[in-house]
């Protein structure tokens, strides 16, 4: 379906809303840094996500678990210089909230008043109710994350599609309408049936932006690195690669090493 697309000065969550009552699908990227944060802003993005993947890709950890508050922060305040239009939403990373409400309501605080970011986005359903009920009090938007949550991968063990079983399903479906309820402005939903991610999307007022999760939600969002494809081994299903970045830094590297060694560059219009 083709949608008049409204222009927006600066998206905001409310924009998100009116996104999906027009049903104008939502575009989400990932950015830690100022100079990706430009490109993705510049390219019409409605929501940049500091995302807690920053873990993986800037630093090359395992997991997202290593992450800290103050990384967070330095991700996010350079994303907000760089960023125009796009609506951002910072990670809570893992640690800075599941302990109590209290320190999940400090982090938030530290994260808007540090960065400059415009929401905060934390996993989880149930069990962090009381947290996500005090941030939202603050008068901080919160973004919820359902489905395959990285940080609870040791609980899981592995990165398979998660909520095929019908408990699991239920409770998924649980867990999005109680974030709707406590104000949550949108949901992300990681690693699901398809099936599942467009009946919750159908039963929420808010949107619902997925990751591996089909095409019957509100939104899309990937990890700006790997579809672009600067990152290469790391290859699920729901993937695209819009390029191959890999490839091509690779070959301008080499280039670029073999005019050193053969004094090819600089050469005499690139010197003063
Ligand atoms: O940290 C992240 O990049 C995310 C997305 C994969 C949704 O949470």
């Amino acid at each position: 379906m083709s949608v008049a697309k409204k222009e927006y000065k600066r998206v905001t969550v409310k924009s998100l809303v009116d996104m999906k009552k027009n049903g104008e699908k939502i575009s989400m990227l990932t950015s830690y840094d100022y100079t990706m944060a430009k490109i993705v802003d510049g390219a019409g993005t409605d929501v940049i996500l500091v995302g807690d993947s920053a873990s993986n890709v800037m630093a090359g950890h395992e997991t997202t678990l290593p992450i800290t508050l103050d990384q967070m922060i330095y991700h996010a305040s350079s994303v907000v210089r760089a960023a125009k239009r796009a609506l951002i939403v910072v990670d809570l990373p893992f640690g800075s909230y599941q302990s109590d409400p209290k320190e999940a309501l400090h982090s938030s605080i530290k994260i808007m008043k540090q960065s400059g970011g415009h929401a905060i986005k934390l996993e989880g359903g149930k069990e962090i109710k009381e947290s996500v009920k005090r941030i939202l009090n603050a008068g901080i938007p919160v973004m919820g994350h359902l489905g395959l949550t990285p940080q609870s991968i040791y609980k899981f063990g592995t990165y398979t599609v998660r909520a095929k079983e019908e408990e699991e399903a239920e409770k998924l479906k649980k867990d999005a309408l109680m974030l709707e309820r406590l104000g949550c402005f949108a949901l992300v939903l990681e690693k699901v049936p398809a099936k599942l991610a467009q009946e919750v999307a159908e039963s929420l007022t808010i949107p619902v932006i997925g990751i591996g999760a089909g095409s019957g939600v509100d939104g899309q969002v990937l990890v700006t690195h790997d579809m672009v494809g600067m990152t290469h081994e790391f290859n699920p299903r729901f993937l695209r690669r819009y390029m191959n970045l890999y490839e091509e830094m690779t070959e301008a590297i080499s280039q670029y090493c073999k005019d050193v060694k053969t004094v090819d560059f600089p050469n005499q219009e690139e010197q003063y």
